[in-house]
């Protein structure tokens, strides 16, 4: 049955474990040949040459973009497919009413026949790579094989990757399995094509009891670069919830005072509530001496130190932002992250050998080519960049990339924020209560989805802590470890809850948001260090105008009243409406989401 004989360098490492699993993996998807990834510049300039000259990436102008790239993917292959994300663990109620799941015996019989082969005429490349700071408590060592030279260079932006990593692995330490194919064997000889993938056959899977991944059929984002969402979230919450730590779709950033004292806090958005811009947001000039650092864009590892507080580390090492929407206006510190040793995925590709998407510049080039490869002129009825166009950043390269942002131990966080999108009813921000009233607030998270813009209704999806595509158990039991962990700290964050996105009768945003944010963020931090002031309403503490910062704003207390306003009676009917969520959960859901729940309704 074997056909292969492909050998590699077992000199590499003497960790057993790892010797055995990659011999079970050559031998299953017959590579041409098998490489360790080193993660040196050489390999970086052999592995981009290679594809350049295999017509799968473009050489960006070095004198405007120095060591980037622009790759054109499948049109087929353009996002995560959260259809074909599974949690296979040995109980259906484990991965829980809002996972796919399969039975792991079937799922491992399917992924075998897929992956008999899969990578003939190929060379398998080994990635050897940390989550989290090296040396650290709370990292996790992964080893990803993959076919795709496009997730090894990604995953050398987006972790610590490579040699470093082997070594401090060593011999016996506990690494996660991930195995990656895009899933199109050159068998025969057959030729290659610039982005190899097979839509049909996609599969993303997660073994969390093995805190294993096998990922068949894409090339992009989350799907191949197995560390970030299948690692660091997925299976992550689980080995989370069974070591009382905590693993988040969170950005977290740090709040410096003019003063000097610094509050970390980390926040939950669901996608397209301007994550990145959040993370990097830079204040007002009105504000004298208030900064903000980035420590992380996306995701938060926290863990308890000794003192029962606690602290926060990035596990990732760049960013994989969206590039429609980000330009020098919006997003300043993300413009400086890429200007160089940066990939960029389905942008447009200007005249002069530079990057452009939808949002960069108020007019649009004369003559692009778009991320098909198409002639676009600004006349062109379809946008020039994908909508999920990549950029894929290393983090140091952020100017306002914290200090601590690879400190072992971690940042003390502060305060959580949960935000949305909502168009109506929800106020601009507002604190929980307790601990408890947080994780229901978290849990009911919602965000109208952007087809509903258009509509009068608006058309929420709830998302639960902005982890409903990224949990890796059932959900239920992940609001329960949220308030486990409440009770295990000595010093719990602060919860608070934003909404940037209210509208007027007229349609018109009510808050200014991005720099401006600011005001409300300052307000935050000085809540969660005992100063700032307060008032009861009936979803939390609530901020008075005068509590927050309007230096250099005009704002009007008509305005303000506006903002913050509530319509008890829509919010009642909304709260009613969580029971779809609650009611797909029943029998998984923690008493105290329903007390919370029905504190809230007769506040209302
Ligand atoms: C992401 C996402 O790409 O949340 O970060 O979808
Ligand atoms: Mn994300």
């Amino acid at each position: 049955m074997d056909k292969n004989n492909c050998k590699f360098d077992r000199s590499k490492t003497r960790n057993v474990a790892l010797l055995k699993w990659l011999d079970k993996m050559v031998s299953m998807c017959a590579p041409n040949r098998v490489e360790w990834c080193d993660g040196s510049d050489e390999e970086w300039e052999r592995l981009c040459g290679l594809m350049v000259e295999g017509g799968s990436m473009i050489k960006l102008n070095e004198e405007k973009r120095p060591n980037s790239y622009l790759v054109r993917s499948d049109p087929r292959d353009v996002a995560r497919v959260e259809s074909r994300t599974f949690i296979c663990s040995y109980g259906k109620d484990d991965a829980g009413p809002t996972n796919n799941w399969e039975e792991p015996r079937k799922m491992r019989a399917k992924l075998k026949r897929l992956f008999r082969g899969c990578m003939e005429g190929r060379t398998m490349y080994i990635v050897p790579f940390c989550m989290g700071p090296l040396g650290s408590s709370i990292s996790q060592f992964g080893i990803q094989v993959t076919d795709s030279p496009y997730a090894v260079l990604n995953m050398r932006i987006m972790t610590r990757m490579g040699q470093e990593v082997l070594d401090l692995l060593g011999e016996k330490d506990f690494f996660v399995p991930c195995l990656h194919s895009v899933g199109y064997p050159l068998t025969e000889g057959a030729e290659d094509v610039p982005w190899p993938c097979n839509p049909e056959d996609t599969y993303i899977v997660h073994f969390p009891e093995q805190r294993t991944i096998v990922s068949y059929g894409s090339g992009y984002g989350g799907n191949a670069l197995l560390g970030k969402k299948c690692l660091a979230l997925r299976i992550a919450s689980c080995m989370a919830r069974d070591n009382e730590w905590m693993a988040e779709h969170m950005l977290i950033l740090g709040v410096e005072s003019p003063k000097g004292e610094k509050t970390y806090v980390a926040g939950a958005f669901p996608s397209a509530c301007g994550k990145t811009n959040m993370a990097m947001l830079i204040p007002p000039e009105s504000m004298k001496g208030w900064k903000v650092s980035t420590v992380g864009d996306d995701i938060a590892w926290l863990k308890p130190d000794d003192n029962g507080e606690l602290r926060a580390i990035n596990p990732e090492a760049g960013f994989f932002g969206v590039a429609p929407g980000t330009s020098w206006e919006t997003n300043p510190n993300a413009m400086d992250s890429m200007k160089a040793n940066t990939l960029f995925t389905n942008v447009a590709l200007t005249e002069d050998g530079d990057v452009w998407w939808e949002g960069l510049t108020e007019k649009a080039p004369s003559k692009l080519t778009d991320w098909k490869g198409q002639e676009w002129t600004p006349d062109s009825p379809t946008p020039a960049a994908h909508p999920n166009a990549r950029f894929t950043a290393p983090a140091s390269q952020c100017p306002t990339i914290d200090p601590e942002w690879e400190n072992p131990e971690g940042v003390p966080v502060a305060a959580f924020i949960f935000g949305g999108r909502r168009m109506s009813d929800i106020p601009l921000v507002y604190q929980s209560f307790n601990w408890n009233h947080g994780v229901y607030i978290g849990a009911t998270l919602s965000s109208e989805t952007t087809a509903a813009a258009e509509g009068a209704q608006g058309n929420l999806r709830r998302d639960p802590m902005a982890m409903l595509p990224f949990c890796g158990y059932n959900m239920g039991n992940y609001f329960r470890h949220w308030i486990k962990m409440g009770k295990s700290l000595k010093e719990k964050p602060r919860i608070f809850h934003v909404n940037w996105f209210r509208k007027d009768e007229n349609g018109k945003f009510m808050w200014p948001g991005f720099r401006d944010n600011m005001r409300v963020l300052r307000w935050i931090v000085e809540r969660s260090t005992g100063r700032g002031k307060a008032h009861e309403g009936p979803l939390g503490w609530i901020p008075n105008m005068a509590d927050l910062d309007w230096s250099g704003m005009d704002f009007t207390e008509e305005d303000w009243n506006k903002l913050m306003s509530i319509n008890k009676e829509n919010l009642r009917m909304q709260t009613l409406r969580h029971e779809e969520l609650f009611l797909q959960l029943s029998e998984f859901l923690p008493k105290e989401m329903l007390f919370e729940r029905e504190l809230l309704v007769s506040r209302l």
